[in-house]
This record gives C-alpha cells, structure tokens and sequence, in this order.
C-alpha cells in the first residue's frame, strides 16, 4: 500500500477563518479589547450587564438603555421548577459543568421562541442564557448540599444576585464588586475554543442554546476553561509559601508545567492577570487567608525567574494564575471555577452567535466545513476488499 502523507495537524493555530468585530487579543502587546475598549477600562468602570449590553449590541448602553437591559435580566433570572426539579435527581457529585451543559439544553425546552430564527428572538435567548445560567449555578450548589434554592433578588447586581443566590446572604459591596469584575474580566477572549464550538453550530443555523452547550462542553475541558482548576490544585498541594522555590525547580527538572504560566496568544503578561491580581491579595487579607496570594506572588517571581535561566526565553502569568486564589478566597468551591468562567463568558458566545448568524458585514459567514488529510487505509489506488463478517 502506498505510504500515506502524515497527517497536518495545525490546531488551526495562526489560521484566520473568520472576521469578528466582537473583541481583539493582541498578544504581543497585552492587550485585550472588547469592542473598541481596553478591557483595563471595563473592569475599571463598567459592570457586568453594560459590557454584556456592550458585546451584544455593539455599543455603549446608554442610561436608559442599560436600566432596560437591566430589567430584562431581571426579569429572566427566573428558571422552570421542571429544572429544578430536575437538578434534585442528579446525583450530588456530577460535575458541575455537566450540570451547566444539560441545563442549558434543557432551558431550551423551555423558551417560548424556540422556532423562531430571527436576530430579535435570538438576542432574547442570549439575554435569557446569561440571566438564566447564573441562577442555575447556584440552584446546583444549593441542592447538592442538601438545602432549597435560594430565588433571585430583583434589587441585587448581576454579581451580587449570583453570591445571594449561592449563599443565601447578601454580599458586601467589596465582594460584590469582585465578583463583577471577575465576570467582566471573563466575559470574552476572542476565537478561543469554546467560542469557535459555538459558532461552529451556529454556523449550521442551530438555535443559541444548542451553540452555548457546544461552548461549555468545550469549555469544561483542563486546556481551556479548567486551567484555574489546576491552578488551585497546584496552590494546595504546595501548601506553604515556604515550599514554592522547591515546588518550581521539581517541576522543571521533571520537565512538566507551572499551571497559570504561559499562554498560546499573550506575549506578555496577560492584562487581567494585573487586575487580579491586587484583588487577590486584598480579599485574602480581608478573609484572613493571605496565604494563596503569597504563594502566587512567590510562584511567579520564582517560576518566571527559574523558567529563564532554563530556556533562555521569557514565561508570563495568564488570567487562571491569580483568579485561583481570588475565587478561592471569595469562597467558591474549587470545582466551580469553570462554571463561573462559563455564566461569565456566556456574554461573549452568545454575541459571537450573534454575529455568526445575524452579522450585516461582509465577509458574510457560512457553514464551517474544514477539509481533513485522510490517513487511514484506502489512501492508495487501491480499495479495501471488504470480507463479510462469517469469513474473517
Ligand atoms: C498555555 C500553554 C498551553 C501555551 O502553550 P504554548 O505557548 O503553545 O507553549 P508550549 O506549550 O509550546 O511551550 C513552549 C515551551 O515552554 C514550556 N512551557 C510552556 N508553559 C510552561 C509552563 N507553564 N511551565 C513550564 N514550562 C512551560 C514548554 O514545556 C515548552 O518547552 P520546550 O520547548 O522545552 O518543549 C502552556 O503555556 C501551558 O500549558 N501552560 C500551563 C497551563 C495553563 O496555565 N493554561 C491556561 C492557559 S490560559
């Protein structure tokens, strides 16, 4: 048989296929840009639901235009009893973005215009997703611990509903800042996976909620949104400040990774990495828990330094470096991160979605159907012959 050719295996890594005016990563320069603005800018300034206004409909909100977006979050915090009920057949130790998955899928079931394909009724759906997730979220982490779902407060935040919910109590306006900054940090990052699987099925013309439960599958893998995940890990394993400089060099003699170095697109440090890392330390130190940030702040002195000596080339922190200990701190369970991750970047899918299937500019886009360099048999000139199964 004649020898196949190896197979090309880009990652599609450097490969433009598509146009998006949705946001920009600039790697080299460290920038991240939600529709014109320095993401520095937007967590500085804006909330939650106006850069989530911002990214669906392309512009600032205005003052009255943000108080009715603001409403129509409000109003569609709200989830179905039937997926509450749901949630308390599900065995308590699912994963939780399994749990986001199916109850994503299931909201479906539940959205009057699901039939309907038009950009009105698909901006309803993604306003719904990212009222609705959020709830869903702290439903599950209500009713795996035994206890009643706690039902949203109309006067509370975006932010500061989603704590309310999971706790039971009102946060304070520090912790609900927090917790909307890290929402704004998250909200979108471009072409990443999770974002492509989105517009990948959306590209098909299949509904919103069936693009958003592509994402968060993609999103729940440890090379995308669970990296935060092992971060933490890593930060408990190690235990004590004192411990990092061991940790960093049995790591690299064993030539595995420091989790929350090094990025695929970022150049440099990545932005959020700086805002983040301040609020780590000061929500440690409210908490009385300033161990996590020490031992991050430690780890990347000492990993970027040992890294350079080794290789000679420069190593940065990304976004899961310091939201670890933040949300660690902030007292989300561990095995939430990707979850929060998701109610956040739900904003961005759904904008992306938006504009996969709605968008007037051209490029117009179409159905995303890459080739594939075929290696298997039957890659010469002559066909298999097939042996019917009573005589092989
Ligand atoms: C994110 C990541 C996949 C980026 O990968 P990349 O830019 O394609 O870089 P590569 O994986 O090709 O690594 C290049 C070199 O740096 C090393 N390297 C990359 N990240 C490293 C890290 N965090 N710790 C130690 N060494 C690292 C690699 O081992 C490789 O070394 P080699 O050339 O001797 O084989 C990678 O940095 C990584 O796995 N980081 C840790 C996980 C993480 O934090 N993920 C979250 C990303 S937002």
């Amino acid at each position: 048989m004649e020898e196949c050719k190896p197979m090309l295996n880009t990652g599609l890594r450097g490969i433009t296929i598509a146009s998006t005016r949705i946001s920009d990563v600039r790697g080299e320069e460290g920038k991240l840009i939600y529709r014109g603005f320095l993401v520095q800018d937007l967590a500085e300034s804006a909330t939650f639901e106006e850069v989530s206004y911002l990214l669906l409909f392309e512009k600032l909100p205005s003052d009255d235009e943000l108080n009715a977006f603001n409403e129509q979050l409000v109003a569609a915090r709200d989830i179905p009893p039937e997926l509450i009920a749901a949630l308390k057949t599900r065995p308590a130790d699912s994963l939780p973005m399994d749990i986001l998955q199916a109850a994503t899928a299931m909201l479906a079931n539940h959205d009057p215009d699901i039939r309907v394909s038009s950009r009105e009724t698909s901006v309803k759906m993604a306003i719904r997703l990212i009222a609705k997730l959020a709830t869903v979220l702290a439903a599950w982490d209500r009713v795996r611990n035994g206890k009643e779902p706690v039902a949203p407060d109309p006067g509370l935040s975006h932010a500061a509903n989603f704590l309310y919910m999971m706790t039971g109590e009102t946060p304070n306006d520090e912790q609900a800042r927090f917790m909307d900054v890290c929402l704004v940090l998250h909200a979108e990052h471009s072409f990443n996976a999770s974002t492509f699987a989105a517009r990948e099925v959306a590209s098909t013309r299949a509904h919103m909620y069936a693009a958003i439960t592509a994402a968060i599958g993609s999103l729940s893998g440890e090379l995308h949104g669970g990296a935060n995940v092992r971060v933490m890990e890593m930060l408990l394993g190690i235990g004590t400040p004192d411990a990092v400089d061991d940790y960093v060099n049995k790591i690299l003699d064993e030539g595995q990774k420091i989790m929350g170095l090094g990025h695929a697109v970022y150049k440099t440090d990545d932005p959020r990495a700086h805002i983040l890392a301040p609020m780590s330390k000061k929500m440690g130190e409210r908490t009385g828990q300033p161990q996590w940030y020490e031992m991050s702040k430690r780890l990347e002195k000492a990993g970027k330094a040992a890294f350079k000596e080794r290789k000679g080339t420069d190593i940065y922190v990304n976004v899961d470096f310091y939201s670890a200990s933040l949300y660690y701190v902030m007292g989300i369970p561990v095995d939430f991160f990707s979850p929060v991750f998701a109610i956040s970047r739900v904003s961005g899918w759904t904008a992306h979605v938006l504009e996969e299937q709605f968008a007037d500019a051209a490029p117009k886009p179409m159905l995303y159907r890459p080739e594939s360099e075929y290696v298997g048999d039957y890659c010469g000139p002559d066909e298999c012959t097939f042996v019917p199964l009573d005589n092989r």
